[in-house]
């Protein structure tokens, strides 16, 4: 009989014959398997990076990767702060029209983002046009969106017909919202939703829109509390559907420690919720609790009420937190973790990462074959053959 591990060395042969696309490692996934008894083991927070290449690049895990990076992948850092500022954070929404992409900086403290008692987090946008056609990193401009009136530390937003949803996590006693922000100039706002029947929300993280019947679901958490900018939870996390005309909202998901990420597959059939526990020791941003949890869900959507059902474990991440994360045309998941991008087959077998070796919160397709990555300090380009399945801004 052939044993599994000969075909797999068999298989790994054959690939490494084959012509590698460019900045492409494929890992010997069978020898990594067995480290040994004097390997150096790491923790939740060290990126596995067995193949001593720099940073960013890809790392083939699963051969059916080589079909989503194409013939030509390239990756590359375009924005980048010198001063350890986490201007590209979360709430990543690509604008068709302009090329653009608007998303916000950290909900957290100087140094690291803006966010206190005073300060409100900013929104930014870059222009994909300024991107020059050059190997290596480069410094697009990015610019200040003076939203008005502003929105309370904005940490999730989504396309939403000619507008941008955003979730804000309030900041104080400033009331978490759902608002929509014109894209253009005067960029003024209007909130849908600012409470569950007359009680505040903790601070909401992430949002979507159902790809079918264009309602809006959100997920609340404790991150502002965390931060150290919100009052103590006063609501469970858990995450919730808002009917965009009659704002009729309801709990359709709860049971988690801290909710985060949520998308939906291209059919809408599907939801994807992470529950990122791990975050913190206790109260604390000051280390990752690794028994906690760093999972993606799956649960199927009720095609009558569009609550979520069935919640089964869709993948639990090697490295930090699942934080944001995107579905792509055929319905895999790119999420963002501490080392970068991780993507995941719609039955949760990791295919390949986007390795960048540091913290990713979130990601956007930008059109057919590029990807927009939210590296904290930095912003990095994807390009490859994966096209994006949100329904976009008009
Ligand atoms: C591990 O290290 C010990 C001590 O240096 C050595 O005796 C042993 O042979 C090593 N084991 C392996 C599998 O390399
Ligand atoms: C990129 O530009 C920003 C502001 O325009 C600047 O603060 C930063 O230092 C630049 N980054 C690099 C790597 O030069
Ligand atoms: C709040 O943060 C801003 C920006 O980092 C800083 O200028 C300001 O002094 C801070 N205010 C307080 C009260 O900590
Ligand atoms: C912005 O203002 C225009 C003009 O009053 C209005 O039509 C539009 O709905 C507003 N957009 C938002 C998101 O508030
Ligand atoms: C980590 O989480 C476990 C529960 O999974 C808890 O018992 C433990 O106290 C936590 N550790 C810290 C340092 O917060
Ligand atoms: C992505 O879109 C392009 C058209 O822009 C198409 O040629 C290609 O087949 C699509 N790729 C996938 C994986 O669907």
């Amino acid at each position: 009989m052939i044993s599994i591990a000969w075909v797999l060395f068999s298989l790994f042969g054959f690939l490494q014959a084959i012509q590698l696309p460019p900045q492409t490692v494929l890992l010997n996934v069978p020898a990594l398997s067995v480290l040994g008894d004097n390997a150096t083991f790491r923790d939740i927070a060290t990126p596995f990076n067995p193949t001593n290449t720099t940073p960013p690049f890809f790392q083939v895990w699963d051969s059916r990767f080589l079909d989503i990076l194409g013939p030509k992948p390239r990756v590359r850092i375009i924005a980048q702060s010198t001063d350890g500022f986490e201007f590209a954070h979360e709430a990543p929404i690509w604008d068709p029209i302009e090329d653009q992409v608007f998303f916000a900086s950290a909900n957290i403290g100087p140094p690291l983002g803006n966010v206190n008692a005073t300060t409100n987090n900013d929104i930014f946008v870059i222009n994909l046009k300024d991107v020059k056609d050059i190997p290596g990193p480069q410094n697009i401009t990015w610019t200040q969106v003076p939203i008005n009136p502003p929105v309370q530390v904005v940490n999730g937003g989504t396309p939403f017909g000619d507008k941008l949803l955003f979730v804000g996590n309030g900041r104080e006693n400033l009331p978490p919202t759902v608002t929509l922000v014109n894209p253009r100039p005067p960029f003024n706002s209007t909130t849908l939703l600012d409470n569950f029947h007359g009680r505040q929300f903790n601070s909401l993280d992430d949002v979507r829109v159902h790809p079918k019947s264009g309602a809006i679901f959100f997920t609340d958490t404790e991150y502002g509390f965390l931060g150290g900018f919100r009052p103590p939870p006063q609501l469970p996390n858990q995450v919730y559907r808002l009917d965009p005309v009659t704002r009729e909202v309801h709990v359709v998901a709860d049971g988690f420690v801290i909710t985060n990420g949520i998308t939906f597959s291209p059919d809408g059939n599907t939801v994807y919720l992470s529950d990122t526990g791990s975050c913190c020791f206790g109260d604390e941003f000051t280390g990752f609790n690794s028994t906690e949890p760093s999972t993606i869900y799956a649960f199927d959507v009720d095609p009558q009420t569009q609550r979520f059902l069935n919640r089964r474990t869709f993948v639990w991440a090697d490295t930090g937190i699942p934080d944001g994360f995107q579905a792509d045309s055929n319905g895999n998941i790119y999420a963002s973790t501490k080392d970068g991008v991780q993507v995941y087959d719609p039955t949760g077998v990791l295919l390949g990462k986007i390795f960048i070796g540091s913290n990713s919160a979130n990601n956007v397709f930008a059109g057919n074959g590029r990807m927009v990555v939210m590296a904290e300090t930095m912003i990095v380009l994807v390009e490859f053959a994966a096209n994006g399945s949100l329904v976009e801004l008009t």
